[in-house]
């Protein structure tokens, strides 16, 4: 998963119909025990809870993208409003240990609207930077979390994850527990008008 990783976000035609099968398929196989493996590892979760804290991230409305079973959206739900999750495999949403509106969707095209959410959480997760700009509000947050750090498989570094994504961004990184966190902002949105000074 490593090297799909950073393969799709050099080159975002690796993401093609074959590849998203087959990173389906591997998911949907690792759905059955994926929560009784890592359910109790509070040292995995940890990232979450203090990037957000230390991150300064608002309460509004959060899409967790690339849920999985749901084990990070518990602790995504203590702090936002509203979270939706997003994933791929349909098998981790089904065996989801919350209920929060679930959605079987490609990281890569997003059945979400320009500005929907306050923040994209990205927990283990691959990285599609222009749908995840493209639903993020102007003044949202990018929280980037790795469960094990650069042990992860699905790994990028926080440098990295700022350079893909479209724009300038600034943030702050951490390690927390037995994983790391950034939260990413945009410098300043040029491209996008901000929409509360529409007429
Ligand atoms: C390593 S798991 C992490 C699950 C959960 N965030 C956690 O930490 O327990 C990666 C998840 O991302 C999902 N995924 C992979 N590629 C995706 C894509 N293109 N769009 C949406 N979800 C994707 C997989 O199905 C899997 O559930």
């Amino acid at each position: 998963m490593r090297t799909v990783t950073e393969a799709v976000l050099a080159d975002r035609s690796r993401w093609d119909v074959a590849e998203r099968q087959k990173v389906r398929a591997l998911f949907d196989e690792l759905s059955a025990t994926w929560t009784e493996d890592r359910i109790g590892n509070d040292a995995r979760l940890l990232p979450i809870s203090d990037g957000l804290e230390r991150g300064v991230v608002n309460t509004g409305r959060c899409l967790d993208l690339g849920a999985g079973t749901g084990l990070g959206t518990e602790v995504l739900s203590e702090h936002f409003r509203e979270v939706v999750s997003a994933d791929l495999s349909l098998a981790m949403l089904a065996n989801s240990v919350i209920d929060v509106n679930r959605v079987q969707a490609d990281g890569a095209t997003l059945p979400f609207r320009d500005d929907a959410f306050d923040c994209v959480a990205l927990v283990n997760m691959m990285l599609f930077p222009e749908e995840v700009d493209r639903i993020l509000a102007p003044a949202g947050a990018v929280l980037w979390v790795s469960s094990r750090g650069d042990q992860t498989p699905i790994y990028l570094s926080d440098v990295a994850v700022g350079e893909a994504l479209p724009g300038s961004w600034h943030g702050v990184a951490s390690a927390a527990g037995s994983g790391s966190w950034c939260v990413l902002r945009r410098d300043r949105d040029v491209s996008r008008p901000d929409p509360s000074r529409r007429l």
